[in-house]
């Protein structure tokens, strides 16, 4: 499909699914690159010639020179972390004069990490003194979530919550900046109070007022109207790319509720995420593994907690690019991929981690699920409750021996794994349009099949 004014690509699993790579690709088709959800929850890598780069809050592109990076006001910004990795990626000899943060996004404070930690740590403990047998299946109900603490969701509930949210645009207004602070840190005070968490540092708003001045004078020259900015480009007649964070099973909608993150992080998310309007885009490309990982908790029904899922996490390397934890890896969930692609209107499947099953035998693929009533079902069950307690119906294909790392077309993948890219398109009902079989932007096979 021809590359449009408007695209973007977006995760179809639980998060770290390659789109740091393939966004990096597909950035060299346009001029602006922009982030419209999430914040330094993600952890994006792009590796080219050998040399790795780990993106947290900055938008992929930025490893292709003189794309202009656009933070859009659905991201929640921690500007410590902003500027760190400002700071690294200049270091590394890249122009960063062409980032631009949307006045509008949200500000990541201390007390968001803090409250974060301590939501976590107080569903651990409620959840270790739950009866054994509460829960039917089993499987916890409520519970920790496992997020990355960092300050996410506490950050999203205060903007939904309104009156004391801080914004980009606010730290260069310091009287309103003052009066949010301190109110926001007085809250604060009457929540940890109940909590008395041990370790946490108490919000102190004289101390967070004087480090979020000097974040607004540190970024001044970059916040600006970003939804101006993005349709000035489009009618310019710019190429802009919306760079999804995390992923569709993780949306705060449309994923496995409630272990999911606070933000749309589907394509559906554009819209609200930038002020561009979804009806723009064109070309959407899915990425999607072509095996499954999960970090932190929630119902994973294709899970392999097995030797075998310990060998596809030695041989992808499945550590996350965050916070390092080991992944849950296993088998491709087709139900869910085909309702992620559903969901974001994809109209190409990236498939990325192929060269990770070479030598792995035969392959199993999830095409439905039992469900306890005893029915099969073709259809995601989002409610995390419902999720847990189905079964997988497996569809079984040969593997392949043959190390994968070195091909470059489609003609050249082994039957076997040919047949496995084009079942895989044929069950979602999208071509696959890119295939990556190594980390790095060279192991990239381009061309349709399926
Ligand atoms: P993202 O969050 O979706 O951008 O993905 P991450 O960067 O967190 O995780 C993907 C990991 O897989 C990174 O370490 C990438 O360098 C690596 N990677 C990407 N594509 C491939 C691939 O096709 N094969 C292998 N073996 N590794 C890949
Ligand atoms: P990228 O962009 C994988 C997961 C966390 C946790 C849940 C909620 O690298 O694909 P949060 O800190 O957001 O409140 O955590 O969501 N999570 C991700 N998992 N990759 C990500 O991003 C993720 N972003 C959030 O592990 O289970
Ligand atoms: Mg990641």
């Amino acid at each position: 499909m021809p590359t449009g004014s408007a695209n973007a690509v977006v995760g179809l699993h639980w998060g770290d699914e390659g789109k740091g790579k393939v966004c990096d690709l597909l950035a060299r088709e346009h001029e602006v690159v922009v982030r419209y959800n999430g914040g330094a929850n993600a952890g994006n890598s792009v590796v080219v010639n050998g040399e790795r780069f780990a993106l947290h809050l900055i938008p992929t592109g930025v490893l292709n020179p003189g794309t202009l990076l656009v933070v859009g006001n659905g991201v929640v910004v921690d500007p410590a972390k902003l500027l760190d990795e400002i700071g690294a990626l200049e270091a590394r000899g890249i122009d960063m004069s062409r980032l631009f943060v949307s006045d509008r996004a949200h500000v990541v404070l201390p007390h968001h990490k803090a409250e974060d930690e301590l939501r976590e740590a107080y569903l651990r403990d409620r959840l270790a003194a739950a009866e054994p047998g509460l829960h039917a299946t089993g499987s916890p109900r409520i519970g920790q979530i496992g997020t990355t603490k960092r300050g996410i969701g506490p950050c999203y509930a205060d903007k939904v919550q309104r009156a004391m949210a801080v914004r980009v645009g606010d730290l260069l207004r310091p009287d309103v900046l003052r009066e949010k602070i301190d109110a926001s840190c007085g809250y604060r005070d009457i929540l940890f109070r109940e909590l008395k968490p041990e370790g946490v540092p108490e919000p102190k708003a004289g101390e967070i007022l004087e480090t979020a001045l000097a974040w607004g004078e540190a970024l001044r020259a970059r916040i600006t109207d970003t939804t101006y900015l993005l349709h000035d480009r489009l009618a310019a007649g710019d190429r802009v790319l919306f760079t999804g964070a995390n992923a569709t099973l993780l949306d705060v909608d449309h994923g496995t509720y409630p272990f999911v993150t606070s933000s749309s992080c589907s394509a559906l998310g554009i819209g609200v995420g930038t002020g561009v309007p979804t009806t723009r885009l064109g070309r959407v490309l899915g990425v999607a593994k072509a095996y499954c990982t999960r970090v932190g908790a929630g119902p994973f029904p294709t899970e392999l907690t097995d030797e075998l899922g310990d060998r596809i996490r030695e041989r992808g390397r499945e550590y996350g690019t965050t916070t390092g934890r080991p992944r849950r890896c296993g088998w491709l969930d087709l139900v869910a991929t085909r309702y992620a692609a559903m969901l974001n209107g994809a109209t190409g499947l990236a498939l990325t981690m192929l060269d990770v099953l070479s030598g792995i035998g035969e392959l199993r693929l999830c095409v439905g699920y039992h469900l306890p009533s005893g029915e099969v079902t073709e259809r995601f069950l989002p409610d995390a409750s419902e999720l847990e307690s189905v079964e997988p119906v497996w569809e079984t294909m040969a593997g392949w021996d043959e190390d994968l790392g070195h091909v470059r077309t489609p003609g050249e993948l082994p039957p076997a794994a040919r047949a496995y890219v084009e079942r895989i398109a044929a069950f979602v009902g999208v071509p696959v349009e890119l295939i990556s079989v190594g980390p790095d932007r060279a192991q990239t096979i381009e061309g349709r099949l399926g």
